[in-house]
């Protein structure tokens, strides 16, 4: 990978960004159905920085590998978050969402950010998170327990509640029985609802009516906010030996001041694991096991290694190093359809990079959805084929995907599931062993066979998922 060039004699002039003409008939039915792909066939079509015009002001794809690292890690100081300061509509961007999470880590910014961001990671250090390794398998191994025999359901369903059900355990230690599981589906459905509809100009239009959906956000957020307050009343009163998240970010302090986190800032960062930590997670399984269910052949191996492994017995963390092909499933399948799609950054200033101009206030959009598909990196790239992440495989000449997304020599932003720089996943590791574990469980006893046609149009507000969710038939497999 080459140094970027930041600061050029002569910046190519923003007007030299290729812009796409006016949208044609089959552009806009695709804006419709898949927004990924969409800009995808942006950058195949107009190369690495493209200019998407937006409303008040202009958006900048960018996929351009030195680019992408120096947007998000090297310069990452010249950008920030909240590009919803410039989008587009008569109101800000994102409003509902910093309503609901505050300034906990995904809405916060500058200075403010990186303090509590210095605090938190500490909280989720791998060995803690292994700590959690027997609730992922106990929560899989309940839910696979529900499944009935040649059950035809929507599965994305299931792993919202799975995913839920993860985090409302590992964060506060409830169930998905307590209240706080149930305002928290009330206040945030799957698709649609106030928090989503902020996000579409129209949206704004419904979040002024007196629709049932917007009293039930604003008292499922007041139910959340109140269980919220009351769980960290608890365990402040407390012998504070709790091992769940909450408990652990109430003893984080600040080695310079000595200073704890106070209740608001306890409130909001607890609020935002909560959602980021579910909706990702449950995306995730989804793709995989739809990808599973297209793929038979990489099934097999995947209940094969399942088999082998963990016999008749539920996996822990120790069995993770084993669980080589399962853990390559998830990756790959990250890479096809990487729930957190784009990663949106506001210029705080005038940038220059490798002769691209961009002005001040611009949004820049990197999308991980796209740079996975990247032909020089990614061969075949549309091939689900796991075998990409088998890093100690031999060497195979009639298979040259065999190990390559782990080969020398890659740009290290070639995959970004969990995006980079100050910014990165904080739950990266928490969201790879929770995966991995969940397929592992799942896996043990059932396939899924996916009915109706194929998910080709998705939801891409916050989260990639697919439209409607995802209807299977359960077959027991043992
Ligand atoms: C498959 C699951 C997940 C994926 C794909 C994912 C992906 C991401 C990505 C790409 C970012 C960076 C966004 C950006 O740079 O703009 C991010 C941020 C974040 N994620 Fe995740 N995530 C997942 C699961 C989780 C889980 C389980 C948690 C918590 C338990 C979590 C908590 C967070 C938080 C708090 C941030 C904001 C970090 C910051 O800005 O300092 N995520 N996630």
């Amino acid at each position: 990978m080459t140094d970027v060039q930041t600061t050029p004699d002569s910046p190519a002039p923003t007007e030299s960004i290729p812009v796409p003409g006016p949208m044609r008939l089959r552009d806009m039915r695709e804006v419709i159905r898949n927004v990924p792909r969409y800009l995808t066939g942006l950058r195949d079509e107009h190369g690495p920085v493209v200019r998407v015009p937006m409303g008040k002001t202009d958006a900048f794809l960018i996929s351009d590998f030195d680019v992408v690292q120096d947007v998000i890690i090297a310069s990452s100081k010249r950008f920030d978050k909240d590009a919803q300061k410039v989008g587009p509509g008569p109101d800000d961007w994102g409003s509902s969402l910093e309503r609901v999470l505050g300034k906990g880590l995904v809405t916060s910014v500058g200075t403010y950010h990186r303090r509590q961001r210095r605090l938190i990671q500490p909280v989720f250090h791998r060995r803690r998170i292994a700590g959690y390794g027997e609730a992922f398998a106990t929560i899989a191994d309940e839910a696979s327990a529900g499944f009935q025999d040649g059950t035809r359901f929507n599965f994305h369903e299931a792993m919202y509640e799975l995913a839920l059900g993860m985090v409302t355990r590992t964060l506060f230690d409830v169930s998905l029985e307590s209240e706080a599981a149930d305002g928290i589906r009330r206040a945030f459905p799957r698709e649609g609802g106030p928090l989503r509809w902020e996000l579409s100009p129209f949206g704004k239009i419904l979040l002024r009516l007196p629709l049932p959906a917007n009293r039930q956000f604003k008292r499922g957020l007041k139910t959340v906010d109140e269980i919220v307050y009351g769980m960290i009343e608890e365990r402040r009163k407390g012998p504070g030996d709790g091992d769940d998240l909450l408990s652990v970010l109430l003893t984080v302090t600040d080695a310079d001041t000595g200073e704890h986190l106070t209740d608001q800032e306890l409130r909001d960062e607890a609020i935002t694991l909560l959602m980021a930590g579910h909706e990702t997670s449950s995306g995730s399984l989804t793709w995989t096991y739809y990808l599973l269910g297209t793929h038979p052949e990489i099934r097999e191996k995947l209940h094969a290694e399942i088999d082998e492994v963990l016999g008749d017995r539920l996996p822990t963390v120790e069995d993770l190093p084993r669980l080589k092909y399962t853990d390559a499933v998830y990756s790959e399948a990250l890479r096809l359809f990487p729930p957190a799609w784009v990663l949106v950054r506001r210029a705080l200033e005038d940038y220059a990079a490798n002769g691209y101009h961009i002005p001040r206030n611009s949004v820049l959009m990197v999308s991980p959805y796209v740079l996975h598909r990247d032909r020089t990196w990614w061969p075949e790239p549309e091939r689900f084929a796991p075998e990409r992440f088998l890093a100690d495989a031999e060497p195979d000449p009639a298979n040259p995907l065999l190990g390559h997304a782990r080969a020398a020599g890659r740009p290290k932003l070639a995959y970004l599931p969990f995006g980079a720089g100050p910014r990165q996943c904080i739950g990266n590791v928490f969201a790879q062993m929770e995966g991995v574990m969940a397929l592992a469980t799942l896996s043990r006893h059932w396939e899924f066979e996916p009915v109706g046609p194929a998910p080709d149009r998705v939801t891409s507000d916050f989260t990639l998922q697919p439209r409607g969710g995802l209807e299977v038939v359960a077959h027991r497999r043992r």
